[in-house]
C-alpha cells in the first residue's frame, strides 16, 4: 500500500486542504478527540522551534495519542544521511536504520531540516526529510524544511476566519530586513497556500534577487489557474500595498547570494525601509497583517502593528495546534 505523507500541500487537492482545514476548525471548537489513541508521533527536530514542538506535542495529547521529540546530534545520535559512505566521522548511525526502527515504534515521524545554506541546487533537494520518506514505513510530516506546510494551513485558517471566502483576496507576501538571510520555506509556503485559495498574490521583494526558487513560482502560478487568482511580482511598495486585504512578512535570503552573504549583505541592509509599518498599513483596504513567528519587532514590523487589532500573527499561531491535529488524524486515518 502507497504510504500518504504531509509533505507538501501541492501533494493535497484544494478539496483536501478545505477538508483538513474544516476538520482543523472542528477541533478548534471541540479540542479533545480520540483519533491518536493508542497511537504515536517522533517529532524530529534538527533545529530549534517553539510554536511547532508545543502544538504537536499537545495535538498528540489532546487526540489520545503520545509525541516522543528527539534532537539528533543534542539528545539523540547523530544521523549520517549519504548513502554509501564511510562512517568515520561525527555521525552515529544511518537514516536508513533510524526511519526503520523509528517506524517499529511510532505511527508517524515528523522532521524539521532547515537548509544547510551553503548551495541552494544541494538544499532544494530536500535531502533529509526525502531520506526519512525513502526508509520510512509510517507516514512522514514535514515540520519546516523548504517549504512549512503546517504554517500554511494555519495561515489559511486565520485568514478565512477574518475574511470567509479568500477567492480574489489581494494578498502582499512581503519580503522584510533581517540581519541574517533565512530561510525561504516560509516565503514559498506563502506563494503556495495563497494561491491555492485563489487569492490575487503580489510577491513584493526589493529586488529580482529575492524572487524565490522558480519551482515555487510556478507551483503559485499553475495554483493560481486552477483557482481562479494570481501571481505577480513587485518591487514598489506604495503600489503592492494599496487595496490589500492581507499582508504577510517574511524575510528570507536571496537564492542567487546562497552560500555568498557577505556579497548579499550590502543589498539587505539597504532595505530596512520595507518593515511593515503603519503608514505602509494605511495604504491597504483595512488589511490584515499576519507572520509566522518568531518576529524581530521593529525589525519586521513594529510594535504599532503588531500590537494592531489588524494583526493576526496570535491566530495563526494557535491555529498550528488544530491544523497539525487535522493531519495527524488524516494520516493515521488513512493507514
Ligand atoms: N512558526 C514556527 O514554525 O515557529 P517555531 O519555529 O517556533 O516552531
Amino acid at each position: 500500500m502507497t504510504i500518504r505523507h504531509f509533505l507538501t500541500t501541492q501533494d493535497y487537492s484544494r478539496a483536501e486542504i478545505d477538508a483538513l482545514l474544516d476538520q482543523a476548525a472542528a477541533f478548534k471548537r471541540s479540542r479533545q478527540g480520540k483519533q491518536m489513541a493508542g497511537k504515536s508521533i517522533a517529532l524530529m527536530f534538527f533545529n530549534p522551534s517553539m510554536r511547532t514542538r508545543t502544538s504537536f506535542e499537545l495535538g498528540a495529547f489532546q487526540l489520545g495519542g503520545h509525541a516522543i521529540v528527539l534532537a539528533p546530534g543534542k539528545d539523540a545520535w547523530p544521523i549520517e544521511f549519504e548513502a554509501g559512505t564511510v562512517m568515520d566521522g561525527d555521525t552515529e548511525e544511518h537514516i536508513a536504520e533510524v526511519a526503520r526502527v523509528l517506524s517499529r515504534y511510532v505511527d508517524m515521524i515528523a522532521v524539521r531540516a532547515f537548509p544547510k545554506f551553503i548551495d541552494w541546487n544541494e538544499d532544494r533537494k530536500d535531502k533529509v526529510i526525502a531520506a526519512f520518506v525513502k526508509h520510512a514505513t509510517v507516514p512522514v510530516v514535514n515540520m519546516e524544511t523548504i517549504t512549512h506546510p503546517c504554517q500554511e494551513l494555519a495561515h489559511a485558517m486565520a485568514m478565512r476566519e477574518h475574511l470567509g471566502d479568500l477567492s480574489k483576496k489581494k494578498y502582499v507576501l512581503t519580503w522584510t530586513y533581517h540581519p541574517k538571510p533565512l530561510n525561504t520555506a516560509v516565503a514559498n509556503s506563502a506563494l503556495l497556500i495563497a494561491t491555492k485559495m485563489g487569492m490575487d498574490v503580489t510577491l513584493l521583494c526589493p529586488t529580482p534577487d529575492y524572487i524565490l526558487d522558480e519551482r515555487y513560482m510556478a507551483f503559485g502560478r499553475e495554483n493560481a489557474k486552477a483557482n481562479g487568482g494570481s501571481l505577480r511580482v513587485s518591487h514598489d511598495i506604495e503600489e503592492a500595498y494599496s487595496g490589500a486585504h492581507v499582508v504577510y512578512a517574511k524575510s528570507w535570503g536571496a537564492i542567487p547570494f546562497f552560500g555568498r552573504w557577505e556579497e548579499e549583505k550590502a543589498i539587505r541592509d539597504a532595505n530596512k525601509h520595507f518593515i511593515v509599518d503603519e503608514a505602509k498599513m494605511a495604504l491597504t483596504d483595512s488589511g490584515l497583517f499576519s507572520h509566522c513567528l518568531p518576529l524581530r519587532r521593529n525589525v519586521k514590523a513594529t510594535d504599532a502593528v503588531m500590537d494592531s487589532p489588524a494583526c493576526i500573527a496570535i491566530d495563526e499561531a494557535e491555529n498550528r495546534l488544530h491544523v497539525q491535529k487535522a493531519v495527524m488524524a488524516s494520516l493515521l486515518a488513512g493507514q
